[in-house]
């Protein structure tokens, strides 16, 4: 088999979102702090109504009809989640729904975990099955979703809520280039969900921004010595066309790509130019540690990459601040940016991604990008994914509100015995919605 990778993908979000401007407000931050100091404009929530487990519903059925694939002819399911329900039943399980109804119960594949990093997993998981002597011909199917809530503090305005799903399989428009893996793996308590009792996260937030920092530079020495050992050159930022990083807020995006930028400084590449490489010098001996902590670095660095951060990042950057942190979606929905934006130049271009999980779990892998077959081609999934009407569709709640229904949710984490609203007013057709959870904690949804 060649050219393993994503045929096909659909994007679902809440169409309920909260100004991050009006939260700011609301939150008593100084004004610009969510908006300039995170990078961010908007972020989509779950309703009442809505969980991982019907947002996964809702994009699965979706991408099965947009691409008119059949249910039988999927042959693995894997899911990328951290928001859990039901502990050691997978949300897998719960999508297994769709497929039962055409007769397939044929499909290999769980949940995959380890905060933002699980999709990752779970797309390598469906890439290494289609490439292996236990592939039986049939797509895989991987799945992200996530709704990312924090306790009131300041990392609430860094939340959101997405499914994604991908289809995967040979002669595909988007393939991997395996070779090119780097990965870093550690443990490290930056971010955890130790209290069962609550979906809040524990979380050492600038351990968290440091150690994702490191995980990067870790990431991109691995990806650029496997490049150099299969192609014999050196590589910089130059031989990708774009960058896509897990994104929990725009600001450590604009962060890691000028730490790549002082990377191949570092590296000497001649991509680093020479009034660039000048005002880099007086931070090349610095130990790594003080280069973490350095603040004229990180700023100096920001403002010399920026030409290249307006080319390389910034058609990644739409979706990570409308929506905010998707957890394991984060960096796919950074992706459907990209193709969003840049669908009719994609072809023959590289894509280099970056997936980070607290814990901590990271890889740097990249994309070719390529012709492909309809419906299965770069332009159809740009024309599925919709980004531009979803976006326009959704609803503004006042803060009031978000902060209601977040209040709402933590009565109900883990609680039995009650019904939903059921008021589907605000949900689009076809969006899957929690009805009820009975005495035996099921829950049950309907289909709007
Ligand atoms: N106008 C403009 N900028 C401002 C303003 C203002 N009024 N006020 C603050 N800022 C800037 C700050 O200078 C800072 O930017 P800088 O880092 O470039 O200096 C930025 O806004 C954030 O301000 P901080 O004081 O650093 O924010 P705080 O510590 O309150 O919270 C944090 C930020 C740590 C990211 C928090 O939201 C958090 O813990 N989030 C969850 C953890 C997370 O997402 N970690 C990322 C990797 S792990 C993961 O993906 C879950």
């Amino acid at each position: 088999v060649k050219d393993v990778g994503i045929l096909a993908m659909d994007i679902y979000f809440p169409s309920t979102c909260v100004q991050q401007e009006a939260l700011e407000a609301h939150d008593g931050a100084s004004k610009g702090k969510y908006t300039i100091g995170l990078g961010q404009e908007c972020m989509a929530f779950c309703t009442e109504v809505e969980d991982v487990i019907s947002m996964s519903l809702t994009v699965v059925t979706s991408l099965l009809e947009k691409y008119q694939v059949d249910p039988k002819q999927i042959g693995r399911l894997e899911v990328g989640s951290e928001t859990v329900i039901d502990k050691s039943k997978s949300i897998k399980t719960w999508i297994m729904q769709i497929f039962e109804e055409s007769g397939n119960t044929d499909v290999e594949g769980v949940d995959s975990t380890n905060a933002c990093y699980g999709g990752t997993a779970a797309l390598f998981n469906c890439v290494n099955w289609v490439e292996s002597s236990s592939w039986d011909g049939r797509y895989g199917l991987v799945v992200c979703t996530d709704s990312a809530v924090y306790a009131e503090g300041p990392a609430r305005p860094t939340g959101g809520a997405a499914a994604i799903a991908m289809l995967i399989g040979p002669n595909a428009p988007i393939s991997f280039e395996s070779k090119f893996r780097g990965t870093h793996m550690t443990h490290v308590y930056d971010f955890y969900k130790p209290n069962l009792a609550s979906e809040y996260p524990v979380v050492d937030g600038k351990l968290s921004q440091t150690c994702y920092l490191m995980a990067l530079d870790s990431c991109y020495k691995r990806f650029c010595s496997k490049f150099e050992k299969f192609e014999g050159k050196q590589f910089s930022i130059s031989d990708a066309d774009y960058f896509v990083f897990h994104s929990p807020y725009n600001k450590l995006v604009q962060k890691s790509f000028a730490r790549l930028y002082f990377n191949d400084y570092l590296r000497n590449s001649s991509v680093v130019e020479k009034d660039a490489r000048e005002k880099l010098e007086q931070f090349s001996n610095l130990t790594g540690d003080e280069s973490y902590q350095s603040r004229e670095l990180e700023k100096v660095s920001q403002q010399v990459s920026k030409p290249l951060y307006d080319a390389k990042i910034q058609p990644s950057t739409l979706l990570p601040k409308q929506i905010g942190n998707m957890y394991t979606a984060s960096i796919y929905a950074a992706f459907a940016s990209v193709i969003h934006n840049k669908y009719s130049t994609l072809m023959g271009q590289r894509i280099v991604m970056f997936s980070y999980g607290s814990g901590l779990s990271s890889t740097m892998f990249s994309f070719k990008l390529q012709d492909g077959q309809h419906p299965f081609n770069i332009s159809n999934i740009a024309t599925v994914l919709n980004v531009s009407e979803k976006l326009e569709k959704r609803h503004v709640i006042p803060p009031e509100n978000f902060v209601e229904t977040l209040k709402l949710m933590e009565h109900r984490y883990g609680a039995k015995d009650f019904e939903t609203s059921k008021d589907t007013s605000l949900l689009s057709p076809g969006t899957f919605y929690l009805v009820n959870v009975d005495s035996m904690y099921r829950r049950y949804y309907a289909k709007k």
